[in-house]
């Protein structure tokens, strides 16, 4: 397995990974719609352009099959949104997202980048001890408007 910045020739495994991703996490409460128009209008606004211009999205590659990928779009002087890592469900616990997270977060040092926004839900226990391993501590939360 090896851990290379995604080209645009990884497109039909991103979309694939992108839209498994939206079906499987639920993101700070928000249900964004596991639709192909959502995979539309984020590879278009969002991922190609992040390719395009060789910015932090990776992809995990086993001998040409894409597995895992960690798109962090968005960025801004000094933060990165990241929109998400996933790995397929047969390669978990086998350190691939941990890969995928160093190398994204070793991108976004080299560039200045000091805080990553994770819509990492508090009920999502891998993606939680994810950033932990990493070393991450969280700084903010995100409160559901419901009085
Ligand atoms: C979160 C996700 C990317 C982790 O990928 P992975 O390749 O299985 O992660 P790794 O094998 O590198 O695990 C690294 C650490 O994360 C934590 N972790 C990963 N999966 C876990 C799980 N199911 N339960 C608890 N901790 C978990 C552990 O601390 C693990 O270290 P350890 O194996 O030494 O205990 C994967 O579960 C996934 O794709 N989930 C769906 C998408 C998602 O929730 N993304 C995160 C929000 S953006």
């Amino acid at each position: 397995m090896i851990i290379r910045p995604a080209t645009l020739e990884d497109e039909p495994s991103i979309r694939e990974m992108y839209l498994a991703f939206l079906n499987e996490v639920e993101a700070f409460g928000y249900d964004i719609p596991a639709t192909p128009e959502s995979v539309e209008k984020a590879w278009k606004s969002r991922f190609r352009p992040t390719i395009e211009s060789k910015g932090p999205i990776f992809v995990a590659d086993h001998e040409g099959a894409i597995e895992g990928f960690v798109a962090m779009t968005g960025l801004i002087p000094i933060k990165a949104i990241n929109h998400g890592v996933y790995v397929r469900p047969a390669w978990r616990r086998q350190g691939v997202g941990y890969a995928l997270m160093w190398a994204a977060k070793k991108w976004c040092r080299q560039l200045g980048v000091e805080k990553i926004f994770d819509m990492v839900s508090l009920t999502n226990e891998a993606g939680l001890k994810l950033m932990a391993k990493l070393g991450e501590e969280p700084v903010a939360f995100a409160y559901n408007l419901t009085a």
